[in-house]
């Protein structure tokens, strides 16, 4: 059932919950004065050792830290339960445990608060988060979304309309940014440390392969980039700086390129840019530089909302409010999905 919300005086404003993988996220935005707390838990030192997310390890933290979080957004916004008027949580994608433990905790509040929960999709929060500190952008626009689990190219239509463009058909961006960090001995999460190797040097001697940019269409591969920095590693002529660079410089012009295409092929002229990787500097410089090319309009999150957060999960959930696509209050059922295909979220 879906209930209208539209009759609603004043603002509206949103807990957000995000728990889908190492990352405890909980925020507030308010649909007048945007965001209004946030609070990350990072697992990061948790995982390090292990090399990795160990998904039993990453529900047993979130739990530990969701109640905690969400006491520090309500203190840090001056706000109350009785003041919100939904909790959004993501329900999918990612390690079904972890998920969990979000949804569960977002659905006892919003029970006991008397308000909707509302399932979020992890990457639709990813891909409107750049609206976060940028209201002006307005659909149709094209999405480069780069994460760890995924690397995509959508046309974004209207909210909950997707359409899938192209997408890597092996390892996502982030992924490959994190095997080839563990090929070169960088530890865990290695797409910031591989990037901050190959910020050290300004040039590489060594010119990897750009995958698939000789092929039409708008897919993308990444994982033969691993194998080759490992041919690389062996060489001892090359210091694993300028092997760094090689691959982040591949990566990121085959990420520009097929960015390009899409939105020569779209005609769109805004382009947002999602995820994980949106962090990567380099990979920013050759977007804004096309972008300026092509003059099309480009909006990145900010830094902090780059990666998991809840904020993100806020005002995705805060955009369905306002359309009014809330399922039935209190909520009946907890959803959670390990696997969750973006197209499709239309309307829960
Ligand atoms: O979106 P995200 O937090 O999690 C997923 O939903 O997957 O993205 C995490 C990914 C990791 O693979 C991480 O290595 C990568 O984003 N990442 C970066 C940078 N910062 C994070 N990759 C390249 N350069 C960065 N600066
Ligand atoms: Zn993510």
């Amino acid at each position: 059932m879906v209930i209208s919300v539209t009759s609603t005086p004043g603002a509206l404003r949103v807990l957000g919950i995000e728990t889908s993988c190492d990352e405890t996220g909980v925020a507030i935005v308010d649909s007048e004065r945007g965001l209004l707390a946030h609070q990350l838990h990072s697992q990061v030192d948790l995982h390090a050792v292990y090399g990795g997310v160990v998904p039993e390890l990453a529900s047993r933290d979130h739990i530990r830290r969701l109640l905690p979080l969400t006491r520090a957004v309500l203190q840090d916004s001056g706000l109350q339960g009785q003041d919100l008027q939904a909790v959004a949580y993501t329900a999918g994608p990612g390690l079904l445990g972890a998920l969990l433990t979000g949804a569960s905790v977002a659905c006892a509040l919003a029970y006991g608060w008397g308000i909707p929960a509302i399932p979020v999709h992890h990457l639709e929060g990813h891909l409107l988060a750049p609206l976060l500190d940028n209201s002006e952008i307005r659909f149709p626009f094209l999405v480069l979304l780069v994460s760890g689990g995924h690397t995509q190219l959508l046309l974004a239509e209207h909210l909950g309309h997707y359409q899938l463009l192209g997408e890597s058909l092996d390892d996502a961006a982030g992924e490959a940014f994190d095997k080839t960090a563990k090929a070169m001995g960088l530890g865990y999460p290695g797409g910031p440390a591989l990037a901050a190797l190959a910020a050290t040097v300004t040039a590489s001697r060594l010119r990897l392969p750009r995958p698939m940019l000789d092929r039409p269409g708008l897919d993308m591969s990444f994982s033969g980039l691993k194998t080759a920095v490992l041919t690389a590693l062996r060489r001892a002529d090359l210091p694993h700086a300028e092997i760094a660079y090689a691959f982040e410089e591949a990566v990121a012009e085959t990420l520009v390129e097929k960015t390009r295409r899409a939105l020569h092929l779209t005609g769109v002229k805004h382009l947002v840019v999602a995820g994980g990787v949106a962090a990567n500097q380099r990979l920013r410089a050759g977007l804004q530089t096309m972008a300026q090319a092509q003059q099309v309009a480009v909006s990145f999150p900010a830094l902090a909302f780059c990666t998991d957060n809840g904020a993100m999960i806020a005002l995705a959930g805060l955009q369905r409010l306002q359309r009014g696509w809330v399922p039935e209050r209190p909520p009946q059922i907890i959803h959670a999905q390990a696997r969750w295909p973006l197209q499709g979220v239309g309307v829960h």
